[in-house]
């Protein structure tokens, strides 16, 4: 498939996904947007695929939604057109992780697309920012949620209204990315992880996945009760067997389409 924003390569079982408008400092526009709804959900219903890596350039993950485009906005064109809720989320209903790899700017609703993945990887060169104050908006797909639950909310409200940016160093140290690469070296360490994630068996992936999110949306008595029901349910099912025989067994487990 070819896309006019987006570029896309395979590594086995690992499908990465790169933001592509170098001119704009991959500016999210409607296109790119809907571009990025139709792979994403192209790579998890194929079985080829069992983890999808996010990415864009060495200069930027994104710098934002595209002011180019939303300067002549108004209330209707994006309350009645439903300005982002219409293709900004699609990477939510994406039940394969998703893991996003950051260099450079990750602005605004860069920023908001990162926090919509699974788990983030910085380059050394990531810089974090949430600075829709100073062109005159609040964030709108997801800022000042996902980032104090991120981050905490001193340092979410920091960023959000001094439009303060944060290196790669204090990202990890607040837990918005898991790991720091050099920067050189990042497409490279995060598709090893991406290969080693997709060599677990896919479908407790998806329930990891699932049960995690519920953390967010549920109190934690409840999300132990959803957990258990996936711990249960799992037994008897072949990724068990395997891996559970293997282990025993003293060998490595095949999960080979489990
Ligand atoms: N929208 C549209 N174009 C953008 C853009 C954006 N968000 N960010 C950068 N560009 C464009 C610039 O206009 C410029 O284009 P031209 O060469 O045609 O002039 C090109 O990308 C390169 O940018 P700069 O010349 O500005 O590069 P720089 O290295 O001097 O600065 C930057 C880089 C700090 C990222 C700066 O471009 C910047 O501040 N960008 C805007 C960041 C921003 O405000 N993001 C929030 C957008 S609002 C939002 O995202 C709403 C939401 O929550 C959904």
């Amino acid at each position: 498939m070819q896309y006019q924003d987006l570029l896309i390569e395979t590594h086995g079982k690992v499908a990465v996904i790169r933001l592509n408008r170098p001119k704009a400092m991959n500016a999210l526009n409607d296109n790119m947007m809907n571009e990025l709804g139709e792979a994403l959900y192209a790579f998890d219903k194929d079985p080829a695929v069992n983890v999808i890596v996010l990415t864009g350039s060495e200069k930027a993950f994104a710098a934002g939604a595209d002011i180019a485009a939303m300067v002549n906005y108004d209330y209707q064109e994006t309350h009645t057109n439903n300005y982002i809720g219409r293709n900004w989320e699609h990477i939510l209903n994406v039940r394969k992780p998703v893991i996003g790899a950051v260099a450079g700017y990750c602005l605004g609703g860069g920023c908001e697309l990162a926090m919509m993945c699974d788990f983030l990887v910085a380059a050394d060169s990531a810089k974090f920012g949430q600075p829709e104050i100073k062109v005159g908006v609040t964030p709108g797909a997801g800022g000042t949620q996902r980032l104090p639950r991120a981050i905490g909310k001193s340092k979410a409200m920091d960023m959000l209204l001094t439009t303060r940016m944060i290196d790669a160093a204090e990202a990890e140290r607040t837990g918005l990315v898991s790991r720091v690469i050099p920067a050189e070296k990042l497409m490279e360490e995060v598709v090893a992880i991406a290969q080693q994630i997709a060599e677990m068996p896919v479908s407790v992936a998806i329930q990891i996945k699932d049960a995690v999110n519920q953390a967010f949306e549920t109190t934690l008595s409840q999300g132990v009760r959803y957990e258990r029901r996936y711990f249960h349910a799992g037994f008897g099912t072949p990724a068990q067997r395997e891996g559970m025989n293997a282990f025993l067994e003293k060998r490595k487990p095949n999960f080979e389409g489990l």
